[in-house]
């Protein structure tokens, strides 16, 4: 057949076979990728192997079935972390209820948990089992932490099960997973808007040194500036992410540069620019000042009551840096956190700062801390729960329009600020 007319060439799909019935179904998803020219990669697991052969499988995809963490011939030949890697989307079908477990567990004790524990790609999971165990709060909350990981789902469908039993449970038609495959990659692969553009973030809180084992920081937690790095990425940008010293676990981005002062942000922001950086979202919650002189060595306390006094010095305002720099992005978005006269300081800022936007944060205490989902310390009653919350509300100022965000999670924040993105760049 003329290449053209194979859409999925040039793709590699991983399918993690696990122990159902439905192990059959995979036998034709295979045929049918190949027929749409995909490479198949399989892993089948312990469970797996009991329902399908390995020999059917590689004799239809091609290549070996891979089963053994510890095998020194798989690892040689194709290593759990390539087997991720080499793929454009990971595909789990059937899709036990203890597998399913497993994932959600982030456990990591055979081939194809370790490959997708160590997975960086979109994976798609299409669900086989019997009714009850479908219907099991266990189990449903299971598949709703990988939802909430990222994960699709696809199914399952109502009907006729393997046991003889009439319910939800029945995975869907090789077909049906073929066309969701196939959709989930021209998403993920050609229809990204963001395609060809680079992206700069900076997220998180700096630490400035006041000795080696002390610092001035702050309560930025990073989650809102590593949403919008995700979905950034998600859109098909080439994102660079800076971030300060944060706990949670890293997004999905091309590059990462990890710091922990104003000046290193500063540094590695200004050094990224010469490569010609087409968006800058500035999220970090940067030190305005920093110790002076920070000692070597532990400062010790001396006499009862001592106080310590401490010199500082401004940092440099890398959002005007970036704003300024002859190497300046197309588009330079700034943050505002304030806790009174919200508008007229943000507008004040988009001008001092000469950059494009800002996401203006009302910070100060107000009603819907009440909905927040911190607990209600001091920072919840004196920084309007946006800090380390998973909320937040804002208003997106630009040069022409304010756009005023309800209250809503992170990663949907950053989804409505990179929608403004894609809109900016298609004009
Ligand atoms: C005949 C038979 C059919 C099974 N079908 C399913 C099924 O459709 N879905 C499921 O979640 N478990 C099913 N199980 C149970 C799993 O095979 C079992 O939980 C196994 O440990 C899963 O292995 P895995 O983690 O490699 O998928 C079945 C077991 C047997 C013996």
């Amino acid at each position: 057949m003329n290449d053209d007319f194979l859409p999925l060439r040039s793709k590699t799909i991983l399918l993690v076979i696990t122990g159902g019935v439905a192990a059959y179904k995979s036998l034709e998803l295979i045929r049918l990728l190949r027929k749409s020219g995909a490479e198949v990669r399989a892993i089948l697991t312990k469970g797996g192997a009991e329902f399908v052969t390995p020999l059917s499988v590689a004799a239809l995809s091609g290549h070996a079935a891979y089963q053994d963490l510890f095998s020194l011939k798989d690892e040689t030949e194709m290593g759990h972390i390539r087997l991720s890697r080499e793929a454009d989307l990971v595909v789990v079908a059937p899709a036990s209820a203890d597998f399913i477990a497993k994932m959600a567990q982030g456990r990591a004790d055979d081939l194809a948990s370790t490959t997708l524990l160590a997975c960086n790609k979109p994976i798609l999971i299409a669900p086989a089992m019997n009714c009850e165990m479908w219907s099991k709060p266990a189990f449903q909350r299971n598949l709703s932490t990988l939802r909430h990981d990222g994960a699709e789902v696809i199914g399952p469908a109502h009907g006729d099960l393997a046991c003889g039993e009439v319910g939800s449970g029945r995975m869907v038609e090789a077909a049906e997973i073929f066309e969701k495959i196939t959709l989930m990659l021209q998403r993920n692969l050609e229809l990204r808007p963001l395609r060809g553009l680079r992206a700069l973030v900076t997220s998180g809180p700096t630490y400035e040194p006041i000795d080696p084992v002390r610092f001035i920081g702050n309560r930025s937690s990073g989650k809102q500036g590593h949403a919008i790095a995700a979905e950034l990425a998600a859109m098909g940008a080439e994102v660079t992410l800076i971030t300060g010293p944060v706990q949670i676990p890293p997004p999905t981005v091309a590059h990462m540069i990890k710091v922990e002062t104003a000046v290193q942000m500063r540094d590695a922001c200004t050094g990224l620019l010469p490569q010609g950086i087409d968006i800058a979202v500035c999220a970090a919650a940067v030190a305005d000042w920093r110790v002076s002189e920070p000692a070597q060595h532990k400062i010790k306390k001396s006499g009862d009551q001592a106080g310590l006094q401490l010199e500082l010095t401004q940092n440099d305002d890398i959002l005007k840096m970036i704003s300024n720099h002859h190497n300046r992005p197309k588009l330079v978005v700034g943050f505002a956190a304030e806790t009174e006269n919200l508008l007229g300081f943000a507008a004040k800022k988009l001008k001092s700062k000469n950059c494009d936007w800002i996401v203006a944060n009302d910070v100060g205490p107000k009603e819907s801390d009440k909905e927040s989902d911190i607990e209600p310390n001091m920072l919840g009653k004196t920084c309007g729960g946006v800090f380390g919350s998973d909320k937040n509300q804002a208003i997106l100022l630009t040069q022409s329009a304010q756009i005023p965000w309800k209250l809503m999670s992170k990663q949907e924040l950053a989804k409505n600020l990179v929608a403004e993105i894609v809109k900016f760049f298609e004009r």
